[in-house]
């Protein structure tokens, strides 16, 4: 079982509101220390890998910020986490990073010079979440630009984006180029450098990689986003999914598709490893769970719900009819941004039988569950048997944790959960020496290099 946490620099995680909780400690989100006692905590514990979602969005309703945003601190404040990676990286050895960053905004070379960088400082433990970016509608704003680009053209920069990247990092210097020989005074062979020439449908480049390659030379390539082009995107491209899990079904035939697709792209299908949202509340006894679980539960309102909704999609749910389906926003005078900004948001609701719940319905749905994934409750043996099943039923890899409670949820998920997990022989038993691997390794890879099924294979020079 691969296991990683969902984290956000970020006062609130996941759609819902709890920092104002005292069990949560997330308003110290922008203190090192904090982090890195939460890095080290997974580390001990075995993880995978700590994830951090990221944008430069936020919320917004009628075209302005909504006041419940600020005043709940949804989705709206947080400090951009891929500047903690070099202090997590030194404060830990075998636990791997992965940082959001979306395409679409900057200049691939200068993406890929970020994610070089954070290879090697991190030794070979950087992944990077692709996203094609949430809360477009306020993204367009701050950047100035016209207006938002459409939904399934930001996917297919994102494809331009991530394969130009993939020459930057495999393409420009042979694994000889790097003589760095203090004796002969040689830094590098320029007969095994090789320059970049991509001209593309969205961006040029001409010229140079200026890092040398590092350990794993491409980031780990994660992905988020599963509507049909989010899906194909991730087959092509993506070495491990972000799923967003409703029910067990909803999953279980998005990791098929999802798992086909990468077939049909000439890769094997089992490399592309498909993780799943999991908010875990875990106690001692499955009544402490349930009482943690209800002092959640007691935070949550439709309003919070609604902000975060709209963000994620565009959609208003709080001035829809809420005694009629969702359907209605494809009404005549519907709002332009629907479906343009995200459609997992909106898909997930969607019945097997293609008819759609009230309005009503959806706030009940995303009261307290906002955008997470699965809700597992109870006490440890009952919160393994439950984790246990959902990978049965599903085919999915492994989870990204949720917490409510950060980083309490952390501590008891260790403390409780890992050695339930291991007893059954779901995690390995743990390994204190300071480690060496890569991440990619750490997910299953024989060599801290893309694989040769992927596409950015292709880039890596053939030496003279
Ligand atoms: C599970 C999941 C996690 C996501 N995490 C982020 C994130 O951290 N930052 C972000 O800008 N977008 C995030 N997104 C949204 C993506 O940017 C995605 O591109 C957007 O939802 C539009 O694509 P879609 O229609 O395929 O969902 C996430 C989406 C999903 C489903």
């Amino acid at each position: 079982m691969h296991l990683g946490v969902f984290e956000v620099a970020a006062p609130q995680v996941g759609g819902t509101l709890s920092w104002s909780h005292p069990y949560s400690d997330s308003v110290h989100h922008r203190e090192q220390q904090h982090w890195i006692e939460v890095a080290q905590l997974l580390e001990a514990a075995g993880f995978d890998f700590l994830f951090f979602a990221d944008g430069y969005g936020y919320p917004s309703v009628g075209g302005d910020l909504p006041e419940a945003a600020a005043r709940g601190g949804l989705n709206f404040t947080g400090i951009d986490p891929m500047l903690l990676i070099p202090t997590l990286a030194h404060h830990t050895s075998r636990l791997g990073f992965v940082v959001t960053s979306s395409t679409g905004i900057d200049h691939p070379v200068a993406m890929a010079r970020r994610f070089a960088t954070l290879d090697h400082l991190t030794g070979g433990r950087i992944g990077w979440n692709v996203v094609t970016g949430a809360s477009q509608d306020t993204i367009a704003g701050l950047f100035g630009h016209d207006g938002m680009t459409p939904h399934d053209t930001r996917y297919e920069i994102a494809r331009e984006y991530v394969d130009l990247c993939l020459q930057l990092w495999e393409g420009c210097w042979e694994d000889a180029a790097l003589v760095q020989d203090k004796e002969s005074g040689v830094f590098a062979d320029r007969s095994k450098l090789h320059r970049v020439e991509h001209v593309g449908k969205h961006f040029r480049s001409s010229g140079f990689f200026t890092v040398v390659p590092s350990a794993q030379r491409t980031p780990v390539l994660f992905q988020a986003g599963s509507s049909a082009a989010g899906r194909e995107f991730a087959a092509a491209q993506a070495e491990c999914v972000f799923l967003q899990g409703t029910t067990p079904a909803h999953a279980a035939a998005n990791v098929a598709d999802l798992r086909a697709r990468a077939a049909a792209a000439g890769r094997d299908p089992r490399s592309v490893k498909v993780l799943v949202g999991a908010t875990v509340t875990v106690a001692a006894t499955h009544d402490e769970a349930l009482a943690r679980r209800a002092e959640f539960e007691a935070l949550q309102t439709d309003e919070v719900a609604a902000v975060i909704y709209a963000g994620n999609t565009g959609i208003d749910l709080t001035a829809l009819d809420p005694d009629r389906p969702l359907s209605q926003i494809n009404e005549a005078a519907a709002d332009s941004r629907i479906g343009q900004m995200g459609q997992s948001n909106i898909d997930r609701f969607r019945r097997p039988d293609g008819s759609w719940p009230l309005v009503r319905e959806v706030l009940d749905e995303l009261r307290g569950r906002g955008t997470r994934g699965f809700t597992v409750v109870g006490d440890p043996v009952e919160v393994a048997d439950q984790l246990e099943e959902i990978m049965d039923v599903t085919d999915v890899d492994g989870f990204l944790l949720e917490a409510i409670f950060s980083p309490g949820d952390h501590r008891l998920f260790c403390d409780l959960v890992v050695p339930e997990l291991r007893r059954r022989g779901r995690l390995p038993e743990p390994d204190h020496a300071p480690g060496t691997g890569s991440l990619r390794e750490r997910l299953g890879a024989d060599s801290p290099r893309l694989p040769s099924d992927h596409p950015g294979a292709r880039y890596v020079p053939t030496p003279a």
